[in-house]
């Protein structure tokens, strides 16, 4: 045990998953309400005005300053101080948010009950699943007519292969929504629209008590028993070991819009989120408690002013207490650095941060020593395994028609592959030149081509480019595949040089893998 340790056990550090319009700002606005770092609805959503202009990067790039600041943002509930993560919630959300889950040790997993699990979040739990990940499940919009609770339970379960366990429970949905049945707690929670959320709790001794027939109508009442019943017969024990390797999910159900049932949500995540977890080093592990500072880089945001060339780099911090100004190992670069100007969020104020402790995020002004995946350390040399990087599912080709300017071009390119905004591929049989460019949305491919003119003087012309898809490649061992495939295949090396299939169809990759038994075709660099 560290001394520090009572501060690193009250750290919990998560973000949200969800599809966009399933009511992540709406439930955000909530739960920031609830931990007092905002004052009023509406602070949150205000920005929202601007969402139909998301895709105009000229816009965004505005925006960026509104984004940056509420990227990060920590409060303290139930004695706990909590580290909230925002993940960007375009559908052409980047690898920007797979990188962020990277940085938490749970996710909070935002559904609209009318809709259930929809493709961003499939994508975005496949990341989490990586990482056996402990996921909690808001199921949202219960204030309007949508399946069966039974049905998204049946609906989570078979999408995305993992257990739940309902801890609420709702009687009626839409018009005739109720209120909310804690089957740990044995309270039921009558809501009312226009309420704010606050709660009628009822004391129970259980689903079939008189108090809550005689609350709500007899129908009702006949269906949630029912229900309930059935669940009672299909679901395994409570078991937390199943939840914290992300086997199984607790679930809850409420509207972000009226705040129902967002204090409950927030009761169980601080009795069921875990504190910072160890986290793997190309050798070993290191824990939380180590009492040495050690952390890496999982976001980098370029400055919105381009006369100042400096960024935000975003350490997670892993082990020990990191403290302002102090100095650390830069382990790829094998130099000292200090590290001066450390922001955070707490809430509403952009501070400085004098501390920090493992579990909590910190910014740090940039001028270009970082890169994604970075290791700092002030005790022993240690290495964080490199953040995977996943498919691109967009590509492209960028060219310059001014020969002189290629150079630009380059440093402009390895400046946004740092940052994590893009990925290379390049044939080895033709070496850097002409690299392929991938995305994982297409929106970045704006980004890209607006900051390499506005930031490097370089107007670039893209060449969409058909494939789909990459694959990284091993063997059964997991050693790099590079010997070449059975059947009709893209394979270039990406920047670490380990071989990666493209394709330009999900039916293609399909057939590939039947042709090459003895390879493994993987989502990520890391298998
Ligand atoms: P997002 O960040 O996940 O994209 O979703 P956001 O919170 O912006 O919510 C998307 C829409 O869903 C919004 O409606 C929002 O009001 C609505 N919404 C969120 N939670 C609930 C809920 O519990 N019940 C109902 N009925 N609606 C909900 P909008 O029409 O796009 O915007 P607004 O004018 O209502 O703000």
């Amino acid at each position: 045990m560290s001394k520090y340790s009572h501060e690193i056990q009250r750290r919990r550090t998560f973000a949200i998953i969800s599809h966009p319009d399933a009511g992540k700002t709406t439930i955000t606005e909530q739960l920031l309400l609830l931990g007092g770092v905002i004052q009023e609805a509406g602070e949150v959503k205000g920005k929202k005005g601007a969402k139909a202009a998301k895709s105009d990067w000229m816009k965004m790039e505005q925006e960026r300053g509104v984004s940056i600041s509420s990227s990060v943002m920590q409060f303290d509930y139930n004695g706990l101080r909590i580290n909230w993560l925002d993940t960007p919630g375009h559908k052409d959300f980047g690898e920007d948010t797979y990188r962020t889950l990277h940085a938490t040790d749970c996710a909070a997993m935002l559904i609209d009950a009318a809709k259930g699990v929809e493709s961003q979040t499939r994508k975005l739990y496949e990341v989490c699943r990586l990482r056996k990940m402990p996921i909690f499940t808001f199921a949202n919009k219960m204030d309007r007519e949508g399946k069966s609770p039974l049905d998204l339970i049946d609906d989570v379960e078979n999408t995305l292969h993992m257990a739940c366990y309902p801890v609420t429970w709702p009687i009626g949905m839409g018009d005739r929504f109720k209120g909310l049945y804690h089957r740990l707690k044995k309270k039921f929670y009558a809501f009312e629209k226009g309420t704010r959320g606050m709660a009628k709790v009822l004391d129970v001794a259980g689903p079939d008590d008189a108090i809550l027939r005689d609350f709500v109508e007899a129908d009702l009442h006949a269906q949630f028993l029912e229900e309930l019943e059935l669940l009672e017969g299909i679901l395994p024990p409570l078991d937390t070991a199943d939840f914290l390797s992300g086997k199984m999910t607790f679930m809850t159900f409420g509207s972000a819009k009226h705040n129902w049932g967002v204090d409950l949500f927030l009761d169980l995540f601080t009795q069921y989120a875990p504190p910072p977890q160890g986290r793997k080093l190309d050798t070993g592990e290191i824990t939380p408690e180590d009492p040495a500072f050690s952390g890496f880089i999982f976001k980098i945001q370029a400055n919105m002013d381009k006369r100042h060339r400096d960024r935000i780099a975003y350490i997670r911090v892993c082990s020990g207490r990191f403290e302002r100004g102090m100095k650390v190992k830069h382990m790829r670069l094998g130099r000292e650095l200090r590290l001066n100007y450390a922001n955070q969020l707490m809430g509403q104020e952009r501070n400085t941060v004098e501390e920090a402790f493992a579990g909590d995020i910190v910014g740090i002004n940039d001028t270009g020593n970082f890169k994604i995946g970075d290791t700092v350390t002030a005790g022993v040399d240690v290495v964080f395994r490199d953040i995977p990087r996943f498919s691109p599912e967009h590509f492209a080709r960028i060219s310059v028609g001014d020969a002189l300017k290629r150079k630009q071009l380059e440093k402009g390119l390895q400046q946004l592959v740092d940052e994590g905004t893009i990925q290379k591929f390049y044939d080895p049989a033709v070496g850097w030149q002409l690299p392929i460019l991938g995305v994982v949305g297409i929106l970045q491919f704006e980004v890209l081509l607006y900051r390499l003119e506005d930031e490097y003087g370089v107007k670039g012309k893209m060449e969409m480019l058909p494939y789909k898809v990459a694959r990284w490649l091993t063997d059964l061992e997991g050693r790099p595949h590079r010997e070449k495939l059975k059947g009709v295949a893209t394979v270039l090396h990406d920047a670490d040089d380990l071989p990666v299939l493209l394709c330009d169809a999900e039916w293609a990759l399909q057939s590939l893998e039947k042709q090459n038994p003895e390879v493994i075709f993987h989502f990520t660099s890391q298998g």
